[in-house]
């Protein structure tokens, strides 16, 4: 079996959308301090990640578009070798090991970056670097292109134009190939596990972090080397404050608990949501709703086809809600005829109030237009295969005049990782149970 080793061919596919002998910079991610000598975690940048499958800090790709008889060149700049450091921190590839490793033309120390940039600026047309998103590079920027402007007397120019290096890489990272699906399909299948866990783990009486520590352990057990996000584990009405993540309330006997988690695997996220109640039954009111938010999820899911736009996801979870909303007395019907008067008055917001979901890859809200930004009106964009996209409706109830008392406080969401194929789509995180019936099988297991 060939390994998994696409960064070179992106390297190259990045390189044919450039301008002939234009210079792409990409710097991957700082380390960051947490208080005094700890640093957080280390994690790569994406963009870098996806271009070079290198994951050590201080390291730097320079692309070189092909111009002339010219080849294209793709060159690292990497930490050296270190006997004394990697005694402390671990193994280095260094230049030499980096460039044989991850397939790069030539590799160069760090420290050389400086001098090798006034070299390969000289008389490129064109620079392609990310445009206003970080103050060192921008500040890097200027130091190199000075020190080529240096050499104007000798002939050389400097590059006259910049361009938004992450607009390419963006529409690049929308569609993910076969090695990325197989990851992202992973990284579903622990996280559903997680959730099935969790579910199987609660008692009325447990406290939200308890929880939280049952899906730590199977994203770790699986080998999913961090959270993709910092998860919520929010019971009661905790799960009505949408981004909750303090995961230090008690549970109680009747509590719905609202988890929102999903684990990084091999760098790439999952983001599921799941909502069950803490004793293993759901209550009239709470399965009322339940079935109210999966309908309109459903919904949403037949609406990820190839073709589809991706804003007919949204409308086709908020038709039936905002029925629903209807149907069961939290919009008045008095007031809404219908559900189109609902969500043209924008009723609907009151108990839903975010959007159904966003692109899922390297980043939990991942990169990528969801727009036809080259049409005059730039409608929403057609769905195509390889997008990977999460669906989550929900419904979030606060006590407020009219509301009828028995929702008080419910928050439900449902949320799935959702890759879109040519004949439709296929579910990554199907492995969490969904159905209320599911649920609470899962729950009898206890
Ligand atoms: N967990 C972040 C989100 O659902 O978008
Ligand atoms: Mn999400
Ligand atoms: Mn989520």
């Amino acid at each position: 079996m060939t390994p998994y080793a696409p960064y070179a061919a992106r390297r190259a596919r990045l390189c044919a959308q450039m301008l002939p002998g234009a210079v792409a910079i990409l710097p991957t991610a700082p380390e960051a301090v947490r208080n005094s000598d700890s640093d957080y975690p280390y994690r790569h940048d994406s963009y870098f990640y996806y271009l070079t499958g290198f994951t050590e800090p201080d390291s730097v790709a320079v692309l070189v578009a092909a111009h002339g008889d010219q080849a294209a060149q793709s060159i690292l700049f990497c930490r050296q070798k270190n006997a004394e450091r990697e005694i402390w921190d671990g193994f280095r590839y260094g230049p030499d090991g980096a460039k044989a490793a991850f397939g790069f033309g030539a590799a160069y120390p760090i420290d050389d970056l400086d001098g090798e940039m006034a070299r390969l600026l000289a008389n490129a047309p064109a620079a392609y670097y990310a445009l206003g998103h970080s103050a060192a590079l921008d500040l890097q920027m200027k130091t190199w292109l000075q020190n080529v402007r240096r050499q104007a007397r000798t002939g050389v120019s400097a590059p006259g134009v910049a361009h938004d290096l992450f607009a390419l890489l963006d529409e690049m990272r929308l569609f993910k190939d076969d090695g990325e699906q197989a990851l992202m399909r992973r990284a579903g299948a622990i996280s559903g596990r997680a959730h099935a866990r969790a579910m199987r783990a609660s008692r009325p009486g447990m406290f939200e972090y308890q929880i939280e520590a049952e899906l730590l352990h199977e994203f770790r057990a699986s080998g999913a080397q961090y959270p993709a996000y910092t998860p919520i584990v929010a019971a009661g009405a905790n799960a009505c404050v949408l981004h909750y993540n303090a995961n230090r309330a008690q549970t109680r006997d009747g509590d719905l608990v609202l988890i929102d988690a999903g684990c990084e695997f091999d760098s790439y996220a999952s983001d599921i949501t799941r909502t069950y109640p803490v004793n293993g039954r759901f209550s009239a009111p709470q399965k009322l709703l339940y079935e109210l938010v999966l309908a309109a999820q459903s919904a949403a899911l037949a609406a990820v086809q190839p073709g589809r736009r991706y804003s007919d996801i949204h409308d086709s979870a908020v038709q039936v809600l905002a029925q629903g909303m209807l149907d069961v007395g939290l919009l008045d019907r008095a007031v809404y005829g219908s559900a189109d008067d609902a969500i043209a008055e924008r009723a609907h917001l009151q108990f839903y109030m975010h959007g159904t979901g966003h692109w899922l890859g390297l980043d939990v809200h991942d990169v990528g237009a969801y727009r036809d930004m080259a049409a005059d009106a730039k409608p929403s964009r057609p769905l195509a295969p390889g997008m990977v996209l999460t669906v989550e409706p929900g419904i979030y109830v606060r006590p407020a005049a009219g509301v009828p008392e028995q929702f008080w406080h419910i928050g439900i969401r449902i949320e799935d990782d959702v890759l879109v194929t040519a004949d439709g789509h296929s579910i990554l995180s199907d492995s969490a149970p969904r159905l209320a019936a599911d649920i609470e099988a899962v729950m009898r297991q206890r």
